[in-house]
């Protein structure tokens, strides 16, 4: 649709989690900064995060010990330079994000209070409100915002990449509902894009990350050109709270920091199964605990695993895992007195648009950070508690990049034509196909199943925000899909059944083009 309306400004960042929020603040300093978000500010990702942020903040730790974690993590995927960048310069900016009013929990000694969680060889993970960590952060970034006076479009869902004669980024278009703003299809234009749109977990049909969580900013990054990716590396969460067979949408997370205080997962014997399949049991990498997890409900027949922290006791249950506590309590299970019953659910992609250090996609003046982007710091699967990091660090570089970039675009020309649109029914049966065939545990035959699949899916439908949705969904889908069909091997999330092993072969990144894809 043509634009109805235009506005300008120096920067436009699309989302509002930790990372739009941070680069917003960063780059106010430099110009005028639109932050647009697509449904309310503290509706993303970002607040609904438990266990917390990882930094080697504590006297017996290093970043050189944080950056080995992460790199076994990302089973040989991870960029070296990208996760030194954020290991290094993670412990300073956390202490920054305290210095915008971030209130951490604090050990009796007024240190700030760590906590371990899988993959972590150390005490690391700093944490608030015992268990909601994000809401912490959303709080404090959300009121320094307000404090800058920078200006904010709610209800803003991101069309595309408005682009000069040159290629170079030249704003964004966007629809708008609301009231006191500006109303429909309209432009923004900038001299820098930055997009921190957050996850895709809605490709699932389960799925620890909110409604909004639909891929909007890797689709609209495809359409114009962009690189992207890693796309085959989503993380399952080993533990969300089972609320039976068919369960749809955002699920209740168990976070791993219950584990990293001492909650054992065992079979409906009561057998630690973790015990003997990782030297770290119930607190190896997600994807290891994840994969034995399905593996022990296979081998049993079982709907689901148990997690058993009843001895923590109503006092600690009460103090640390607030959250927690209740969630399980709404939904009739008292972790107090029983285990609480888990399975894995599609939590975070470790891929994304392809950055360099800075945040710059291979779009020049398009930038991307936080969930949105694959800067190379998870590779083949994120360590917990690494991605508000990333957020953070990341943040700072664009928005220092920025500041050192003056380059201005030239007249932007129309946005990318659109293929036809998907209607909003093609959301369950994107959900449907990428959960039966490209979940946890993934076959040739049935990811071809669902490249077909969502193939076939019927376009046509007239614009709207649950249309643009669902489209996004089907372009992100259809490109994880490629990739994990591509990509015959099983390495950190993407467990292929056909090709068990790792194999130096596909040591290297699948990058995405809308045109075709290649491996780098
Ligand atoms: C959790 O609290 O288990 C989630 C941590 C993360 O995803 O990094």
């Amino acid at each position: 649709a043509a634009p109805g309306w235009t506005t300008t400004a120096d920067v436009v960042v699309i989302g509002s989690g930790i990372a739009g929020l941070v680069t917003a603040l960063r780059c106010r300093p430099h110009g005028r900064v639109l932050l647009v978000t697509k449904a309310l500010l503290d509706a993303g990702s970002t607040r609904w995060a438990q266990g917390g942020i990882a930094a080697a903040l504590a006297p017996d730790d290093t970043p050189a010990e944080h950056l080995a974690d992460t790199l076994v993590a990302g089973v040989g995927l991870c960029d070296e330079a990208a996760v030194r960048a954020l290991v290094t310069e993670g412990p300073d900016a956390v202490r920054r994000l305290i210095a915008f009013g971030a209130e951490f929990d604090r050990a009796a000694d007024g240190e700030i209070a760590l906590t371990r969680e899988g993959g972590h060889h150390r005490r690391r993970i700093a944490h608030a409100g015992g268990d909601a960590t994000g809401a912490e952060i959303s709080r404090a970034l959300l009121a320094a915002l307000k404090e800058a006076g920078i200006e904010v479009i709610e209800h803003a869902l991101v069309l595309d990449l408005l682009r000069d004669g040159a290629g170079r980024a030249a704003g964004v278009t966007l629809h708008v509902m609301g009231e006191g703003q500006p109303h429909g299809v309209g432009a923004v234009r900038a001299r820098a894009v930055v997009l921190a749109t957050g996850g895709l977990g809605q490709v699932f049909s389960a799925t620890t990350n909110p409604e909004v969580s639909t891929g909007d900013g890797v689709a609209l990054a495809l359409r114009a050109g962009a690189a992207v990716a890693d796309l085959e590396f989503v993380q399952f969460h080993p533990t969300v709270l089972w609320l039976g067979d068919g369960a749809r949408g955002r699920q209740p997370l168990i976070s791993e920091a219950v584990r990293g205080e001492g909650a054992h997962l065992v079979d409906a014997s009561g057998t630690r199964f973790m015990a003997g399949r990782h030297e770290l049991a119930e607190l190896a990498p997600r994807d290891v605990v994840a994969k034995g997890i399905t593996n022990r409900m296979r081998e049993t027949g079982a709907s689901h695993m148990l997690l058993d922290a009843r001895h923590f006791g109503a006092a600690m249950w009460e103090r640390r895992f607030p959250t927690i506590l209740a969630a399980c309590r709404h939904h009739g299970i008292d972790p107090v007195t029983e285990p609480i019953p888990v399975v894995p659910a599609a939590h975070y992609a470790s891929g994304g648009v392809r950055t360099d250090l800075h945040g710059r996609t291979t779009v020049p003046g398009l930038y991307a950070c936080g969930e949105a982007a694959c800067t190379g710091v998870h590779g083949a699967n994120r360590l917990a508690s690494n991605s508000l990091l990333e957020g953070l660090v990341f943040a700072e570089r664009i928005a220092a990049a920025i500041a050192a970039d003056p380059a201005v675009p030239g007249t932007p020309g129309a946005a990318p034509a659109r293929a036809a649109l998907l209607g909003p029914d093609a959301r369950a049966e994107i959900q449907r196909i990428m959960t039966a065939h490209a979940g946890v545990i993934r076959t040739g035959p049935g990811l071809a199943t669902a490249v077909r699949e969502l193939a076939a899916l019927p376009a046509g439908a007239e614009p709207g925000v649950a249309a643009w949705e669902a489209t996004n969904l089907h372009t992100v889908a259809s490109a994880i899909a490629a990739a994990a069909l591509r990509r015959e091997e099983t390495r950190g999330s993407h467990w292929r059944e056909d090709f068990p092993d790792l194999s130096a072969a596909w040591r290297g990144h699948l990058v995405t083009r809308l045109a075709g894809d290649g491996l780098t």
